[in-house]
C-alpha cells in the first residue's frame, strides 16, 4: 500500500511539470487503479477482502508469474494457467469436458471458471476448499492435476533465481515461504474481477439492453434467478438441478460432508461468460447452451435432493429461448478475458 501511496504523490508532484509528464502521470495513474482489489458498486460485501493480504504489484506479480509456473508441477508440463486459460474465461477450453493434468492423467470434473472467486463462501464444485489462501494447496496435491507436494514446489522456487528476484521485490527478501507463495497467488486469483459485460454497462447506465435481451432478462428472472441470483449471478449455494447421475457417481457435496441431504448438490456456477466457458456443468457434459435448456425442460432427473424449484416443470417457448439466450450473452465480458494484467508470463 505505501508503494501506491508514494506514486501518488509523485504523480501529484509530475503533473504540474509539462504536457510529457502529463501522459506518464495519466499511465502511472492507472496502473495505481488497475491493482487495487476491485469492488464494484452495487455488488455484495465480498468474502475474501485482502484483509490479510495487502494487496501490491509486486506480490500480484509474483502470484501471475506461479499462475503460469510448470515448475509448479510434477513433471514440470502443466501450470495453473493450463486447466484455466484466460480466453476461457480462467476454464480449461471446449476440448475438455475434465481436466487434464500430469501424464496426460485425465480428472473426473469440469475446470471451473475463474472469476469474482472474492464473492464464493466455498470453492471447489462440493466446497471442499473453504479460503481462497490455500486453494493452491488442492491442485498442488491432487495426483490428477499437479501431484506436487507444498514442500517441493517451494524448495524448486528458491533454487530458481527469477522467483529469488521475484520474492524479493514483493517480500523484501529472498525467502520462499508457504505463506508467501499462497498469498501471493490469492492476489492475482482475487484480483480476477469479471464486472464489464454488457449486462454490467446496461446497470451503469453507459448501455441499453435490445428489446429481445429485455425479454430475456424477464425470462431469466422467472427461470433461473432463484439460484443464479444477480449481480454475480449465483448465490454461491449448493444445489441439485436435477442432472442425471454421470458415470463418475459424483454425488457433488455430499463427498466433503459425508451427509445424505447433500447428495447431488453442487455449488452454483455463475452465469457470467459463458460464451467462453464451454462445455457446462460439474463434467462439461452440456456443448451448447441450447442442450442445457433442453435438459432444463425436458431433461430433469428425479434424483435425492433434487431441488424443488426443479420438481416442477418448466416451460420455455422458442421465443423466450431465443431472448433468454440474448439476455445471457449480455453476460460476456471481453475485457476480462482479453486482459492484459491476466495475461501468460514467464
Ligand atoms: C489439471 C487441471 C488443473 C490444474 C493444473 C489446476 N486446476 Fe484449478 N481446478 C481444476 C478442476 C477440475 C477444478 C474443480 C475441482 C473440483 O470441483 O473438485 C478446479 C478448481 C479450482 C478453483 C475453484 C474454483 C471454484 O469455482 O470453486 C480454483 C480457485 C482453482 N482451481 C485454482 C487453481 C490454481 C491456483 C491452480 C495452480 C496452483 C490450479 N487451479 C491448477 C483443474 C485444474
Ligand atoms: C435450482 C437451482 C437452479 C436453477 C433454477 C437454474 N440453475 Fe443453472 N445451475 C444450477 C447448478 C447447481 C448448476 C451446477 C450443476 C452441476 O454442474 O452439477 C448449474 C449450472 C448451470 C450452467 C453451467 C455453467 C457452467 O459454468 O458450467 C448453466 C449454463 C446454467 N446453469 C444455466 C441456467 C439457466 C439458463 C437457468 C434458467 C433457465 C438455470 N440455470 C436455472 C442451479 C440452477
Amino acid at each position: 500500500m505505501k508503494y501506491f501511496i508514494a506514486i501518488i504523490s509523485v504523480v501529484f508532484f509530475l503533473s504540474s511539470c509539462s504536457k510529457d509528464t502529463e501522459i506518464i502521470s495519466n499511465t502511472t495513474t492507472a496502473t495505481i487503479n488497475e491493482y487495487a482489489p476491485v469492488n464494484p458498486p452495487g455488488w455484495p460485501a465480498p468474502v475474501y477482502n485482502f484483509s490479510n493480504n495487502d494487496v501490491t504489484y509486486d506480490k500480484f506479480m509474483l502470484g501471475r508469474h506461479l499462475f503460469y509456473e510448470p515448475m509448479l508441477s510434477e513433471d514440470t508440463t502443466i501450470a495453473c494457467g493450463n486447466c484455466h486459460q484466460q480466453y476461457f474465461a480462467f476454464t480449461n477450453g471446449p476440448d475438455h469436458n475434465v481436466s487434464h493434468g500430469v501424464h496426460d492423467l485425465l480428472g473426473k470434473r469440469n475446470s471451473p471458471a475463474l472469476f469474482n472467486l472474492n464473492w464464493h463462501t466455498l470453492y471447489m464444485w462440493d466446497g471442499a476448499v473453504n479460503n481462497l489462501e490455500v486453494q493452491v494447496l488442492a491442485p498442488l496435491a491432487n495426483p490428477l492435476e499437479l501431484n506436487l507436494s507444498l514442500s517441493n514446489a517451494l524448495n524448486r522456487l528458491s533454487k530458481s533465481t527469477k522467483y529469488k528476484n521475484l520474492f524479493k521485490k514483493a517480500f523484501g527478501d529472498t525467502v520462499v515461504d508457504s505463506q508467501r507463495f499462497l498469498k501471493a497467488i490469492a492476489q492475482f486469483m482475487g484480483l480476477l474481477v469479471s464486472y464489464n459485460s454488457k449486462y454490467d454497462k446496461v446497470k451503469r447506465g453507459e448501455d441499453n439492453f435490445s428489446a429481445s435481451e429485455k425479454n430475456g432478462y424477464d425470462v431469466y428472472k422467472i427461470q433461473c434467478q432463484y439460484c443464479h441470483v444477480e449481480p454475480l449471478f449465483s448465490d454461491y449455494s449448493f444445489k441439485n438441478k436435477g442432472l442425471p447421475i454421470n458415470l463418475y457417481q459424483d454425488s457433488g457435496r455430499y463427498r466433503v460432508t459425508g451427509n445424505p441431504s447433500d447428495q447431488f448438490k453442487f455449488k452454483v456456477p455463475s452465469l457470467r461468460n459463458l460464451a467462453f466457458t464451454v462445455p457446462y456443468m460439474h463434467d462439461g457434459r452440456f456443448v451448447t447452451l441450447d442442450n442445457v435448456l433442453t435438459f432444463f425442460t425436458t431433461g430433469v432427473a428425479n434424483t435425492p435432493n433434487l431441488d424443488p424449484f426443479m420438481a416442477i416443470p418448466h416451460t420455455v417457448s422458442v421465443q423466450q429461448k431465443s431472448d433468454l439466450l440474448a439476455f445471457l450473452n449480455t453476460l460476456n465480458d471481453y475485457k476480462f478475458v482479453t486482459d492484459p494484467r491476466f495475461k501468460e508470463i514467464h
